[in-house]
């Protein structure tokens, strides 16, 4: 099983941005968190960040006929990205959306999510865990 775990834009700021929000693990320490349970489960895990739509866009592109599946966390995207929804489309892969934070809890413009029409599964507000959580439901569907 094949699955790219996409972050999006100020994630590689993890550790340093608003620790309130999204608590004090890097970006480095998120990876080698995924890397070391996907080890475990035998997944083959592929990581990719960018602060960049078009960039996300790109990756989400190549990874079809590639991947068995794609967790996401699009960051502010979420809220603005018609673009990254309609990849995900595209590709049609079984998607995850992630967010670190509880955002139906935060202000109004966190309450649009575009991606989560398009994904599977959305969880929210179980931090770094959250991503784990997600490679359980692609891998076995919970
Ligand atoms: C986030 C929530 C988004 O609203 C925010 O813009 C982020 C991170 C989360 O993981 O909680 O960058 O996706």
């Amino acid at each position: 099983m094949k699955i790219l775990v996409i972050n999006g834009p100020n994630l590689n700021m993890l550790g340093v941005r608003e620790p309130d929000h999204y608590g004090r693990e890097t970006y480095g320490d998120l990876c080698e968190k995924i890397n070391t349970y996907c080890s475990q489960k035998k997944v083959d895990v592929t990581l990719y960040q960018s602060n960049h739509e078009g960039d996300l866009v790109d990756e989400i592109q190549k990874a079809y006929g590639k991947m068995d599946g794609i967790v996401i966390n699009p960051g502010a995207y979420t809220h603005t990205s018609i673009a990254i929804l309609d990849a995900i489309k595209a590709v049609n892969l079984p998607t995850v959306e992630v967010h670190i934070s509880k955002v139906e809890e935060r202000e109004d413009f966190r309450q649009i999510s575009y991606v989560r029409l398009a994904a599977k599964k959305t969880i929210t507000g179980h931090g770094t865990d959250g991503y784990l959580e997600a490679i359980d439901y692609l891998t076995e569907g919970k």
